[in-house]
This record gives C-alpha cells, sequence and structure tokens, in this order.
C-alpha cells in the first residue's frame, strides 16, 4: 500500500505540472512542427542566415530557447523531431546518415540561429548547414562519423549550444559551441544524438533529461502493451508520452491497420518501441486450421516489415484464445504466445481513470499490461500513466526486452509476465 500511495502522490504532482506545462509549452510543440516544412533546401558557408528569417520561431512565451533536431536513420528515414536535450537514434545496430536542426522559442528581439557541419562516411566533412537545412546522406548507406555545431547571429553570445553522440554503446562528452562530437575516420557511426542550448555559462545539459535505451536489470520494469492499432490520432500521443519520459511499449498491430499508418509505425520503430503481431483481421486463431494461422499472422508480420523494416517476433493472440495447436503452429512460426498479467479493460467502459486505477491498484514488476490503441479515453490514460509509473521507477520496455531480461521466451510457448 505504501508503493501505491507514493505513486498516487506522484501522480497528483503530474497532473499539476502536466496542467502547468500545457498552458506554457502549446507555442514551443507548434514551433516543432515547422521544422521539417519550412526547413530551406540550400545553405552553405557563407549563406547569409538572415534569408531563414521565416523559419525562425517567436513565440513570446516566456519559455528559454530550445533546439528541435531530427535524423534519417538509415532504412528508415527521417525520425520524427527531438525536442532539446533529447535522444534522437538510439535504435540497435541503426546509424544517422543525415541530420537537420533548428531553433525554437527564441527572443522576440534579435537573431540566432543554428549551424552544423558533419562528417559522412567516405565523403568527409560536409558544408555548413543552416536553420533546419538537411546535411549528409539522408537516402543513403553512409554514416555519420562526427558532427560540429555552433549558434550564429548577434544573440549568440548569449547562448551555449551543446551536443554529444552516441557512438560504439557510449556517449561522447559534450562538445560545446563548434567543438567535435564523435570520432570521424575510425569506422565509428553516429547512433544518436543530443543536442541543447543553456544560458551562456550555465553549464551542460540536465543529464537526467535523457533516458538511456538500456534496460537495468537490477531495476523493476513493467511491459505496456497497446492492441488492435494502430489509429494514428490515437497512437501518436500514446508515443508523444513515451518519448517525453524515456519509455517504450509493444503494440500488437492488425496487419489490416498497417498500411493507413504506416508513418506512426514508423515512428515506433525510431523510439525503440515493439511491433508485434496480432493477426491480420482480428481473428482467433484458435478457431482457425494451420493454413489459416499462417496467412493471418504470416501477412501481417510480411505488412509490418514492409513498412518499417521490422518483422514482428511475437504475437497476442485476439481475445486471448489460444490452444495445443495454435500454439504449435505458432511455434513452427518461431513466435511465442504474449498474453498479459494486468487487463485494464479499456475497450469496455472507455473511462481513463478506471484504466488507471486498474494499473496503479495492482501494478508490480514483471507486469504485462492490457491496453487498446483506438480509443481516445485510452490515450487520455497513457498519458497519465505513462509518466506515474516513471516516477514511480518502473522502466517502460518493451516485451521482448522484458523477457530478455528475465529468463527469455521459447516459440510455441504463452507468457502473461516476466517475474
Ligand atoms: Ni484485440
Amino acid at each position: 500500500m505504501r508503493g501505491l500511495h507514493r505513486i498516487k502522490k506522484i501522480l497528483a504532482i503530474f497532473l499539476i505540472v502536466g496542467l502547468f506545462m500545457s498552458s506554457q509549452g502549446l507555442a514551443v510543440y507548434a514551433g516543432a512542427t515547422d521544422l521539417g516544412a519550412a526547413a530551406p533546401e540550400q545553405g552553405g558557408p557563407g549563406a547569409d542566415t538572415g534569408e531563414n528569417e521565416e523559419v525562425l520561431q517567436e513565440t513570446g512565451s516566456g519559455a528559454p530557447p530550445a533546439v528541435n533536431y531530427s535524423g534519417c536513420l538509415v532504412r528508415q528515414g527521417w525520425s520524427t523531431i527531438t525536442q532539446d536535450n533529447g535522444i534522437c537514434g538510439g535504435v540497435p545496430g541503426v546509424w544517422l546518415t543525415a541530420f537537420k536542426a533548428n531553433l525554437v522559442n527564441l527572443p522576440a528581439e534579435g537573431h540566432v540561429g543554428i549551424c552544423y557541419q558533419v562528417n559522412l562516411s567516405g565523403s568527409g566533412w560536409l558544408e555548413w548547414a543552416y536553420d533546419g537545412a538537411e546535411t549528409g546522406g539522408p537516402g543513403g548507406e553512409q554514416p555519420l562519423e562526427a558532427i560540429r555545431m555552433e549558434l550564429t547571429g548577434e544573440l549568440a553570445q548569449r547562448y551555449d549550444l551543446y551536443y554529444k553522440v552516441l557512438q560504439n554503446g557510449a556517449w561522447t562528452p559534450w562538445a560545446v559551441n563548434g567543438g567535435t562530437a564523435g570520432q570521424e575516420g575510425v569506422g565509428l557511426w553516429i547512433g544518436a544524438i543530443r543536442v541543447s542550448i543553456t544560458a551562456k555559462g550555465a553549464g551542460e545539459p540536465a543529464e537526467e533529461q535523457a533516458f538511456p535505451m538500456a534496460v537495468d536489470p537490477s531495476r523493476p520494469m513493467i511491459a505496456l502493451t497497446f492492441d488492435d492499432g494502430p489509429r494514428t490520432a490515437v497512437t501518436s500521443r500514446i508515443l508523444d508520452s513515451l518519448q517525453a519520459n524515456g519509455g517504450r511499449a509493444t503494440f500488437f498491430m492488425l496487419g489490416s491497420n498497417v498500411n493507413a499508418n504506416a508513418e506512426v509505425i514508423r515512428r515506433m520503430v525510431s523510439q525503440g518501441c515493439e511491433v508485434a503481431n496480432h493477426t491480420h483481421d482480428h481473428k482467433y486463431i484458435s478457431k482457425l486450421d494451420a493454413n489459416g494461422i499462417i496467412s493471418q499472422v504470416g501477412s501481417t508480420n510480411q505488412k509490418i516489415a514492409a513498412v518499417c523494416g521490422v518483422t514482428p517476433g511475437i504475437m497476442r493472440p485476439p481475445g486471448g484464445y489460444i490452444d495445443g495447436a495454435s500454439l504449435s503452429v505458432l511455434g513452427s512460426m518461431g513466435m511465442p504466445a504474449i498474453m498479459w498479467s494486468i487487463d485494464t479493460r479499456d475497450w469496455e467502459h472507455r473511462n481513463p481513470q478506471k484504466t488507471i486505477d486498474a494499473v496503479l491498484s495492482k501494478v508490480r514488476d514483471g507486469d504485462i499490461i492490457l491496453m487498446h490503441d483506438i480509443y481516445t479515453t485510452t490515450a487520455d490514460a497513457a498519458q497519465v500513466l505513462i509518466p506515474a509509473l516513471t516516477a514511480g521507477g518502473y522502466q517502460l520496455v518493451t516485451v521482448s526486452e522484458l523477457a530478455a531480461c528475465r529468463g527469455g521466451m521459447v516459440p510455441g510457448h504463452k507468457y502473461s509476465q516476466f517475474r
């Protein structure tokens, strides 16, 4: 009970902070969505940064200036926009091929901009790019090896620009104001990047704002799972909250929803979430013969792989209906069946508070939590649960990460938790 009280207390704090932030942060968020659309395509050494005035955001919200940035991930395309000091990238085995950044929330008077120069494998240092312009080799396979960044404009003296990269499994130290982050020419690639603008002399950005992709096996962890989606309007809100809190989740999706929601599926992958299989048409697989199961599960895996490059390794039987025969067919396909230990029944009551209570009243280490990312009310609940569970000390991990820390999975077997 003590743990529950603590979570409720933390929850109350988050609700208050959340309300405050939503009143203060709207302008920043609106600015963030402009990065791709407004990015000028040219820019180089000596380019007049004044030409890019229209991409500069002046929100007048009083919030400090921030950097928004995005990396192009090999074979996956541009990541969604990462906000100041967040981790862009970090997918195991995936490197950045290109980069772009801009500043938001700028002072109304005076000018400050951002420029950056990447070292692209095989090409060396490229020309400097400015204020949202892409640089690197976006469509290619060559990795970025190192990066330099600087502030421009007469207000540049007011700020420091910090940045670091994930290389060879470790973060480099912060580089600042034109220094080089990353080692070029030694066969290493940039797997992730963090950038932050701070007031001059304020020192390095806070480390606690960044969340490592790595799981600490000694700490409590749970797997949030979302079925029957994706539905972009709902799923993207859940991904926003996961991104803001450094968490991941598993999405058991229907093959029939894949093509219409391809972008949000790619976003799942770029955030380290797990794409998983819930059959093509929500069929109860215990009622199908072997060919029917192979068709329903196989076609869904193919569709998911086609849009995001990742083939699911786990599935959840619709309705939870599974028997020995269907399990053995899954075994022949190399897949385990994933059940759950906490059923929120979000689909039934459509009440965010009931979903929140269902989780917080009994959550414990190793749980697999069942929700559905097709209801607005589920996104409402997730936006409260994700920060509350994180603050309560739980690592929000994928089912496969949870299993890997707790003894693993065997194809053709079913699992409802990993203690
Ligand atoms: Ni379902």
